[in-house]
């Protein structure tokens, strides 16, 4: 259990500052790991769900034990620990995607020291001459031990590319502290932290790339007060120029900035709801609410769901109530629910269900959004923000892109029917649903 659930970090050069490779490691840990597993904090997983905000579906790779494996460990304990047959205990679990059709990385990387964590970007460039759908994606952290997690994106050809690319150039280093989110036509592949199992679509489902886009990492380091050599980590691609019969596209919710979308809360001006988290405010939740808009009658599978908040928000929730359910699919229904957000462990959740019955959207739906905040010095991430800036108190927040603006945010793919084959595609097609102000409840 502990090879297929915690080696893939805990493993000499891992991430995880032990190793829980062998008998004696296990051993003498077991009363901790045990601890860990049970107060729900390892393996890392943050897309459990919450009382309010319960998942109907199962997400693929949970790597979350089961009550079952947890009573078999707690009596594995009570009896003495049982070594058992020591020749076979197995490797950390096989994470190579296969079927590698591209590798990108960067000629030399970045070394990444200090106390602070760094967040550096990559443009690379896969070298594409004409569309190619990708299917699978990995990461190959170049030193496991200080990637911490890595956002990726494509770009397609254009301005905005290269603007980028005249600034910062291809395969080099910069600071993005904000991510890549906001680049222009940017639109995510995947979110990955280590252990984790390639991203890979179901069949018949393909995510499009125009010839000349880029591939943009967005990786987290912890160098956590040493210095490194440079981390070349290498981003694996399957592609296929075999168009597949669905796309998908992204649709973002969240982020409101003032009502109608955004609900009244505590701490508002006179002027009416807005996004403020009070300096010292403990517990502040921001509720938003969404209409969504697009042609009657059509409503399309959410095949993704990647939840984002920064390091004040503790707790998020997006929920749907469908104005037509699918046979068989509830009226109202949670999204996604995190019900302890933690910065470092973010990532991107896929149902684990086929595409005929991934969860749908459709116009006329209402989708809620809320979320929940600690501004206080009870929060440690708030004490690392504030350490980060050389600040020592609380300050205000509002919604922004730097480290302590804050954001409420779903980032979701939807799955459309493809074009016809044979078209070049120039980016991701456009989302046929939009999210417009609904009067608050
Ligand atoms: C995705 C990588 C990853 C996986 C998988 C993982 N861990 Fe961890 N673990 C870490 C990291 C990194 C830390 C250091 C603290 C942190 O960054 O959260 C840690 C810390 C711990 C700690 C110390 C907790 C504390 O309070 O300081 C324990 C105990 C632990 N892990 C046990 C486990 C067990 C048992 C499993 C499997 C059931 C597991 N971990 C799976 C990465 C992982």
């Amino acid at each position: 259990m502990l090879a297929a659930h915690c080696t893939g970090c805990h493993q000499p050069g891992g991430i995880a500052p032990f190793s829980l490779t062998t008998y004696e490691e296990a051993r003498d840990l077991a009363g901790i790991a045990l601890a860990a597993v049970e107060a729900g904090i390892m393996p890392p997983f943050d897309g459990e769900g919450t009382d309010d905000c319960a998942h109907r579906l199962p997400w693929r790779d949970d790597p979350r034990l089961s009550a079952a494996q947890i009573a078999t460990f707690e009596a594995w304990m009570e009896d003495g620990y049982a070594l058992g047959v020591e020749a076979e205990i197995p490797p950390p679990p096989d994470t190579a995607l296969g079927g590698v059709t591209h590798t990108v990385a960067p000629p030399v990387g970045y070394a990444t020291g200090g106390e602070a964590d760094e967040f550096i970007c990559f443009v690379l460039d896969p070298g594409l001459t004409a569309t190619r759908w990708m299917t699978g994606l990995q990461v190959r952290p170049g030193l496991p031990e200080v990637v911490h997690h890595a956002v990726m994106s494509a770009m397609p050809p254009g301005d905005a590319l290269d603007a980028l690319v005249a600034e910062v150039g291809v395969g080099q280093p910069f600071a993005c502290p904000g991510g890549v989110a906001a680049l222009d036509g940017s639109y995510l592949l995947g979110v990955w932290t280590p252990g984790n199992q390639p991203t890979e679509t179901p069949p018949e489902l393909g995510i499009p790339m125009a010839a000349g886009a880029a591939v943009i990492v967005q990786i987290h380091y912890h160098p956590g007060g040493q210095t490194h050599a440079a981390d070349a980590t290498a981003i694996d691609l399957r592609l296929t120029d075999t168009p597949p019969a669905n796309v998908y596209t992204i649709a973002a919710v969240g982020n409101a900035p003032a009502a109608p979308q955004l609900l009244p809360g505590p701490d508002d001006p006179v002027t009416g709801p807005a996004f403020f988290i009070p300096a010292g405010a403990a517990d502040h939740t921001e509720t938003m609410r969404f209409e969504v808009q697009g042609q009657a009658g059509q409503r399309f599978g959410i095949f993704m769901a990647y939840p984002h908040l920064h390091y004040v928000g503790v707790s998020l929730e997006i929920d749907i109530e469908r104005a037509a359910p699918v046979a068989g699919e509830p009226a109202d229904e949670c999204l996604i629910g995190v019900p302890a957000w933690n910065f470092d462990w973010q990532r991107s959740y896929q149902y684990d269900v086929a595409l005929d019955a991934l969860p749908t959207v459709g116009a006329g739906d209402v989708i809620n959004v809320r979320c929940r905040y600690d501004n206080s010095m009870a929060n440690p991430f708030v004490q690392r923000a504030l350490a980060e800036l050389g600040l020592t108190d609380p300050i205000d927040v509002r919604l922004g892109e730097e480290t302590l603006d804050e954001m409420c945010l779903g980032i979701f793919a939807i799955v459309l029917p493809n074009a016809p084959a044979g078209g070049e595609v120039q980016g991701l097609p456009p989302s046929p649903l939009m999210l417009v102000p609904v009067a608050p409840r």
